[in-house]
């Protein structure tokens, strides 16, 4: 488990993403006051428009085993947006060295591609975390309302950082969106669209996924200096 920590710099360079966790539930008062830290997140005219559905414990791994399992079989992905990736150039170099990073501390060959399948349906099991959050927004909300919930997101995830709790936030947790509503026991027409997961929880500290470390471009590459 990480330290408790307070200082922003520290907590951004400590902060990675964390794939295999303890079996050790957060207790509820902590968790209430994780999401109640996260909320002063700011938002375009304050709308706050991030919906999040908390499952934890034996429901969360009970969840975890039936969502895989949906996946595994073949359950059809509908996600609730368009997810098309469409990486190009250095965004699609910055992906392969990413995905090369995660199976390379798992010790997957690039050629093993039952491998990677295995490494990708962790995603479903929550990388095996007794707590995970579904994030949403109004299905009529775009772009605008989703730099809101990225805000939120980054937000959440330095708040559970500086709590010594590891996340992994996923885009894959939106590809089968029927199956979350399904066990929220939200109606299928409902009026939120789920945009992703967070699968979170104390860190499995010697698990070999949470080895991996990326790295970030060289600052000329993202941002200009105009004078
Ligand atoms: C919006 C978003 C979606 C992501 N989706 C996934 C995912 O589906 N599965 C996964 O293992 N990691 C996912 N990640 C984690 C990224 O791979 C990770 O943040 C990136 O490689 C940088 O590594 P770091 O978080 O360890 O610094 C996602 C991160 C973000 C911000």
């Amino acid at each position: 488990m990480s330290e408790p920590c307070t200082d922003l710099f520290e907590l951004l360079q400590r902060r990675y993403s964390v794939r295999a966790f303890t079996e050790q539930v957060i207790e509820p008062e902590l968790l209430e006051k994780i999401f109640s830290q996260a909320q002063q997140a700011p938002s375009n005219c304050n709308t706050q428009p991030w919906q999040a559905y908390v499952i934890s414990g034996e429901r969360c791994r009970r969840f975890a085993v039936q969502l895989s399992e949906a996946v595994a079989a073949g359950a059809p992905s509908l996600p609730d947006y368009e997810v098309t990736l469409g990486f190009f150039d250095e965004y699609r170099q910055r992906q392969v060295d990413c995905a090369f990073a995660l199976y390379n501390s798992m010790g997957i060959e690039r050629s093993d591609k039952l491998g990677r399948g295995a490494a990708m349906l962790r995603n479903f099991e929550f990388f095996g975390a007794p707590h995970v959050v579904f994030v949403a927004m109004p299905k009529t909300f775009g772009m605008v309302n989703a730099l809101d919930v990225g805000i939120w997101l980054q937000t959440l995830n330095l708040v559970m950082e500086s709590h010594g709790i590891g996340s992994c936030i996923q885009g894959a947790l939106a590809y089968y969106p029927d199956l979350v509503r399904k066990e929220l026991g939200l109606p299928e027409d409902d009026s939120m669209q789920i945009l992703c997961g967070i699968s979170f929880g104390y860190e499995d500290q010697d698990a070999a996924p949470n080895k991996t470390r990326t790295v970030r471009a060289p600052l000329a590459e993202n941002i200009s200096f105009f004078n």
